[in-house]
């Protein structure tokens, strides 16, 4: 019976002593304590069962009981150092940090497709020598209309659905107020500030009712024009042409198709050959190999009247073209509305 006893506090001494050693964390060491030494642990048990030996055995198993209680006491506290030390070591060594790792790659932003479409084309009237003038984007009904040789009930106005804004603050006859249709009226902004000769583009947004497939309510243009003694019809095309070549490519034609501006007279259209399949037609360009791409004229003597020029001493042209427009035609884009989305996917691939 003493020798049953003592192989019991031997067994549980020898699995306590494994355990300890190989316990990981805290919470387990004081799992441990109380499975060993609690007061309904293992020892406890051990020695409960004792009550049914002699006096005598009873002391020497309980001596042995008490050395095995000590022995695991001391275990338990260097298992607990040892985690407390293992735990300081880890935070001493710092974060865990492979410099072997190659870096990360640094995403470079872009400028928007748009922005650089409008630059690239700035870029090339700059070399032809045309400065950069600006205005601003809520515009008066007189520069917007008016000054522009479109009276308040020009069926020309229905071109361009427009938004007003509310400026009931402004002194009584000089509103309506406009977000601007079109940058036509940077024209007349830059002859009033301006004696001729002119030559400028003025780059821009522009607002308009209107919003499908092919247009949002806010779009870019750039505005042309140049005036001076003797500007003809003839120097409209070979600069048209030359921004046309510049812009699409060396082998890019130009044709001028009589149109309708009230500010401009006569008007052209412009159309470039098309820019996929070089002109044999396409669904691009529905078959017919052109691609319409500005509108144009010889400034209205009109809007020389309204800007302070004297029409009988100069002349001049202008044009006016979509920054998007453009933009779709050279990357191929057919859907405008996905430029203004804002889709990181999108705007990557330019
Ligand atoms: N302002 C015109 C438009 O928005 C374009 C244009 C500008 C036409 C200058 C002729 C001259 O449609």
């Amino acid at each position: 019976m003493p020798d049953a006893m003592h192989d019991r506090l031997k067994a549980l001494s020898e699995t306590a002593r494994t355990e300890i050693a190989a316990a990981q964390t805290a919470q387990q060491l004081e799992a441990l304590k109380g499975r060993f030494l609690g007061k309904k642990g293992e020892l406890s048990a051990v020695l409960g069962s004792m009550g049914k030996l002699p006096p005598e055995e009873r002391k020497a198993i309980g001596e042995v009981a008490n050395t095995v209680k000590g022995e695991l006491e001391a275990l338990l506290e260097q298992a607990q150092k040892r985690l407390e030390d293992a735990a300081l070591d880890e935070e001493l060594k710092g974060p865990k940090l492979d410099v072997t790792l190659p870096g990360r790659a640094v995403a470079f932003g872009r400028r928007h497709p748009v922005s650089q479409t409008l630059e690239d084309i700035v870029r090339v009237f700059s070399r032809l020598g045309f400065e950069v003038y600006s205005g601003p984007e809520i515009e008066l009904d007189w520069y917007n209309f008016e000054a522009l040789n479109v009276p308040a009930d020009h069926p020309a106005r229905d071109m361009q659905d427009t938004f007003y804004v509310d400026a009931h603050w402004l002194p009584k006859g000089v509103g309506p107020v406009v977000l601007r249709t079109h940058t036509s009226p940077v024209q007349i902004r830059t002859m009033l500030a301006h004696k001729p000769p002119v030559r400028g583009v003025m780059p821009g947004r522009v607002y308009r009712k209107d919003s499908d497939q092919t247009h949002t309510p806010m779009f870019h243009q750039v505005e042309g024009l140049l005036v001076d003694e003797t500007v003809t019809f003839a120097e409209l095309k070979g600069t048209l042409a030359a921004f046309a070549r510049a812009f699409f490519g060396a082998s890019t034609k130009t044709r001028f198709r009589p149109s309708f501006f009230p500010f401009t007279e006569p008007s052209a259209e412009v159309d470039v050959s098309c820019v996929f399949c070089g002109g044999k037609g396409c669904r691009v360009c529905k078959h017919t190999g052109w691609l319409e791409v500005l509108g144009s004229g010889m400034v209205h003597p009109n809007v020389f009247k309204h800007a302070g020029y004297d029409a009988s001493k100069v002349t001049g042209f202008a044009f006016g073209m979509g920054v998007e427009r453009l933009a779709m035609l050279r990357y191929g884009i057919d859907d405008l509305r996905t430029m203004f989305e804002n889709d990181a996917r999108f705007l990557a691939q330019f």
